[in-house]
């Protein structure tokens, strides 16, 4: 397909599947017996979201929450703005965040610290991906399906420039794309 050009798979739908059944059966044994709230960070987290709730074999809520720390580009403002709010009250509650990525770790953990205002039972964060290079915010996913290196990949709900997000696999983009 010629948009795909200019990017190579990293991580092929086939391996993505697989790894999401894993941490699925795992938060399944995590959270047995707990009110689980579920809370999808769009836009990216779109798709690993939808496919990691059909893994998870109990009772749960889902809930959305719309965050974006970056503009157009592909290098973090590190300003976060929310979107769209929860729309659950999580007091009390044992809320997952799920993510497609963290990167500098900024948005996640200013989403985690204002959700714990709220009084949640506990807040973890499930990652599709995780860059530990470029961490700058003192946090850690408590579910990685992927750890990658330093480059911008796209794909599996991650865009460049909103475009991208329906690529079945994640794939890197071609600097020469975005710089
Ligand atoms: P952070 O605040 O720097 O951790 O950035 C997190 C957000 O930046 C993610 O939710 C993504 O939307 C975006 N992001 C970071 N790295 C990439 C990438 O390689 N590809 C696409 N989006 C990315
Ligand atoms: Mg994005």
């Amino acid at each position: 397909m010629a948009y795909l050009d200019e990017c190579t798979t990293l991580i092929s739908a086939e391996r993505i599947a697989e790894r999401v059944a894993q941490i699925g059966k795992q938060i399944t044994e995590d959270y047995a017996g707990k009110e689980l709230i579920v809370a999808c960070v769009l836009k990216g987290g779109f798709m690993f979201c939808a496919d990691l709730v059909r893994q998870i074999s109990m009772p749960l809520k889902l809930d959305f929450i719309s965050a974006s720390s970056y503009g157009s580009g592909s290098t973090s403002t590190g300003n976060v703005r929310i979107f769209k709010d929860l729309e659950m009250d999580i007091k009390g509650k044992d809320l997952l965040l799920v993510e497609d990525i963290v990167d500098s770790g900024t948005t996640i953990k200013t989403l985690r610290d204002m959700l714990l205002a709220r009084d949640p039972a506990s807040i973890k964060v499930c990652a599709l991906l995780d860059k530990p290079d470029r961490r700058k915010a003192d946090i850690e996913a408590d579910y990685v399906c992927f750890a990658i290196p330093d480059e911008f990949v796209v794909g599996y709900g991650l865009d460049y420039d909103s475009r991208y997000r329906n690529l079945p696999d994640v794939m890197v983009l071609a600097p020469s794309e975005y710089l």
